[in-house]
């Protein structure tokens, strides 16, 4: 079988999403490709954690399809529906660790909603997830008592610990330092190793994460896609956004022009520092 076709290609047709009235992304046509690591660009707000809410099946799209491998998401029976999203791992991109549970327990906490396996057989599973991140030494500490970087690493050992054959992760590395986004990164590409099958789709607008660990890249753009292939024809594309986008140059139409302090705001400011 080709790798065109593994069962977990996910293709996106004519796709709309938004809410309510507003659409965020328009007319999006595009491949993910299964067993491979795809990164989803865009600038802030331009809808990528929409785009990821709708192809993990939490949000209904208004018009078009997510189709995986070949199965039309939003049109299959609620159990296959359920069965399919099982398959799932998901890194939110607030980490969304449980601030009453231990990470232990934040890790095992997919293993303990949805089997009936013994407490101690889940502490023993997410302490073995826990090592693959790093964390193994930090099992019974609180969210409250670990680094941001801590708290990524941790909600990627819960989004892992039932080992999906799908990873979802938004913005795995943004609040990061360079050496903690590396070491981020260097994980992503550990679990191709450790998961040699899984297909992983990253949201980002971290072009140094992209270049470390993409092999398939899709920028999004004003809602639509902007540019779909590898980070080498990205990196040596002429379109001229794609072109400022990878120089990180600002726009001259995105400069903002801020109007005057008003006079009695500044006196009034004024009056307090010297008060
Ligand atoms: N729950 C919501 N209800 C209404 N509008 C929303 C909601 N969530 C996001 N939006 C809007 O959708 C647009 C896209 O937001 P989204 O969070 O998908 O962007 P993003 O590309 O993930 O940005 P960032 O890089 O900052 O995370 C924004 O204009 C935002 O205001
Ligand atoms: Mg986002």
């Amino acid at each position: 079988m080709s790798e065109q076709h593994s069962p977990w290609d996910i293709r996106l047709e004519h796709l709309r999403v938004g809410y309510g009235n507003r659409i965020v992304l328009d007319n999006i046509n595009a491949v993910i490709p299964g067993g491979k690591i795809t990164v989803i660009l865009g600038e802030s707000g331009c809808g990528k954690s929409t785009l990821l809410r709708h192809i993990i099946g939490l949000s209904r799209p208004m018009e078009g399809h997510i189709l995986y491998g070949g199965q039309d998401l939003f049109a299959l029976p609620e159990r296959q529906f359920r069965r399919i999203r099982r398959r799932f791992g998901v890194l939110f991109q607030d980490g969304a660790l449980l601030g009453s549970l231990t990470l232990a327990e934040n890790v095992g906490l997919p293993l303990s909603e949805h089997t009936s396996l013994s407490r101690s057989i889940i502490r023993s599973a997410a302490l073995r997830t826990l090592a693959l991140v790093g964390l193994e030494d930090f099992a019974d500490y609180y969210p409250n008592e670990l680094s941001g970087g801590m708290k990524k690493r941790g909600g990627l050992a819960r989004a892992i610990v039932t080992e999906p054959p799908v990873l979802f992760c938004d913005e795995p590395t943004s609040g990061l330092d360079p050496i903690n986004s590396a070491q981020m990164d260097q994980l992503l590409l550990d679990m191709r190793v450790a998961y040699p099958d899984m297909t992983i789709i990253v949201v980002s607008h971290d072009l140094a994460s992209m270049e470390r660990i993409a092999d398939h890249v899709l920028v999004l753009r004003e809602g639509h896609v902007a540019f779909a292939g590898s980070p080498d024809e990205l990196q040596h594309s002429q379109d001229p956004y794609l072109r400022r986008f990878m120089d990180r140059e600002a726009s001259n139409e995105a400069r903002i022009a801020a109007t005057p302090t008003n006079p009695a705001v500044r006196e009034a400011l004024d009056a307090w520092l010297e008060g």
